[in-house]
């Protein structure tokens, strides 16, 4: 049995059915078009907001925007994926979010708007290849893609640093969600063939070039709980509390990127069962990204994989972001021959397993792991390989 594959495409192609649609909505060829990836995260999960270290690479999808100014004050948006447009009017577009993609594009032109970045009146199409709501960062995608669109009908160049940091804070307070840098980051900064770590308090990146003989296979569980968005910022609440808790004695923690292993014991009494799990995570997972850059630069592919179980198990049993098919998934891939590593990738509680896969097994691990997740599941989930893209950019002016 196979399962579903996707494939990007090349680029150049997208550009030009863009452009034709683009013709087609609004009976104009567009001024600017731009393109800004998703991530998948090798290993760092849930650090970023905690001021320490990811490792996210970003992939093959992205999401297009295509642009030309209008004549009026409006920001009229037409998508692609969900064939709908909606309409603006940029001098009374604050609001609260309707749970609706447009949201994104609202929040973002909100925040350019506060942070005093004019924003005309245009016309805008976007046409997203990430798959939404899998852990791979549609999101983010729209939002630089979004940016880096609206930012381009005025004089003003605004630094990509502060492209990333925007789309941050539209996401954070439009969204709701209190997600940290590092998809907006690494949608950005990407580099081809690189993974991107992270150190989120300086924001300094270390490219690390993966090896050629591995694949990074992307499998989608096809399942989204509920619960993600809710429980995404009770997670942070707990690593904020215990942050609160300790800095008392301890004035130099400012994060938990701060705190030691030893200083959680010590304040064990301070915090209670589940915060101390979460915490427990959080320290842990900055040791293995420190290791896992490590381990890349020493080419040493297992042990980079090793880490990435310990990651899953410390997500799964001290963070609790995982779910019953992510971990399926994994324990699918652990049985596989040529599989060095397996784990959840993104918030959780549904979305999509990051594995890293010899060349060679691709096809064989592909096949297996489709049929036997339909069997356990019930579900067909979709299953591709991506390589490491660069990061957003202009496609044509
Ligand atoms: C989501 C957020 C990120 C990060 C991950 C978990 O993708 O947007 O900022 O916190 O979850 O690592």
């Amino acid at each position: 049995m196979t399962s579903p594959i996707l494939e990007p495409g090349p680029v150049s192609k997208r550009a030009d059915k863009i452009a034709e649609r683009f013709q087609a909505v609004y009976g104009t060829t567009p001024l600017g078009l731009f393109r800004a990836p998703g991530r998948v995260n090798l290993i760092g999960e849930h650090t970023d907001y905690n001021d320490g270290f990811v490792m996210p690479v970003a992939i093959d999808f992205c999401c297009y925007a295509a642009i030309t100014p209008s004549a009026d004050d409006k920001l009229s948006v037409y998508s692609e994926q969900f064939h709908e447009s909606v309409e603006f009017d940029l001098d009374q577009i604050a609001g609260s979010a309707r749970q609706h993609w447009s949201d994104y594009v609202r929040g973002v032109a909100v925040v350019l708007r506060c942070e005093g970045y004019p924003v005309k009146g245009a016309d805008l199409l976007l046409d997203g290849q990430v798959p939404i709501g899998s852990g791979l960062s549609s999101s983010a995608a729209i939002e630089i893609a979004t940016a880096l669109a609206l930012t381009s009908l005025s004089e003003i160049t605004i630094p990509l640093l502060e492209v990333a940091r925007l789309c941050q804070r539209a996401e954070n307070t439009y969204t709701g969600a209190r997600c940290g840098i590092m998809d907006q980051f690494v949608s950005c900064f990407g580099r081809e063939n690189y993974a991107l770590m992270l150190d989120c308090r300086s924001l300094e990146p270390t490219y690390l070039r993966l090896p050629s003989s591995i694949r990074l296979v992307i499998c989608n569980t096809m399942v989204r709980h509920e619960l993600a968005a809710g429980e995404y910022n009770e997670r942070r609440a707990s690593c904020e509390r215990v942050v609160k808790a300790v800095c008392k004695s301890l004035p130099r923690v400012r994060a938990l990127r701060d705190l030691t292993r030893e200083d959680l014991e010590r304040h064990r009494n301070l915090i209670s069962d589940v915060d101390f799990r979460r915490c427990r995570h959080v320290i842990t997972e900055n040791a293995r990204v420190i290791d896992a850059k490590e381990a890349l630069r020493d080419l040493d592919v297992a042990r980079l994989g090793a880490l990435m179980y310990q990651s899953h198990d410390s997500l799964d049993r001290d963070y609790e972001v995982s779910c019953h098919e992510l971990n399926v998934m994994v324990e699918l891939a652990r049985k596989c021959v040529g599989v060095y590593g397996a784990r959840m990738t993104g918030g959780g509680f549904g979305g999509c397993t990051i594995n890293l896969v010899e060349n060679d097994a691709v096809a064989e691990f592909q096949s297996k792991v489709a049929h036997e997740y339909k069997t356990t599941t019930g579900l067909a989930p979709q299953i591709f390989v991506s390589g490491a893209a660069g990061g957003a950019s202009e496609l044509i002016k």
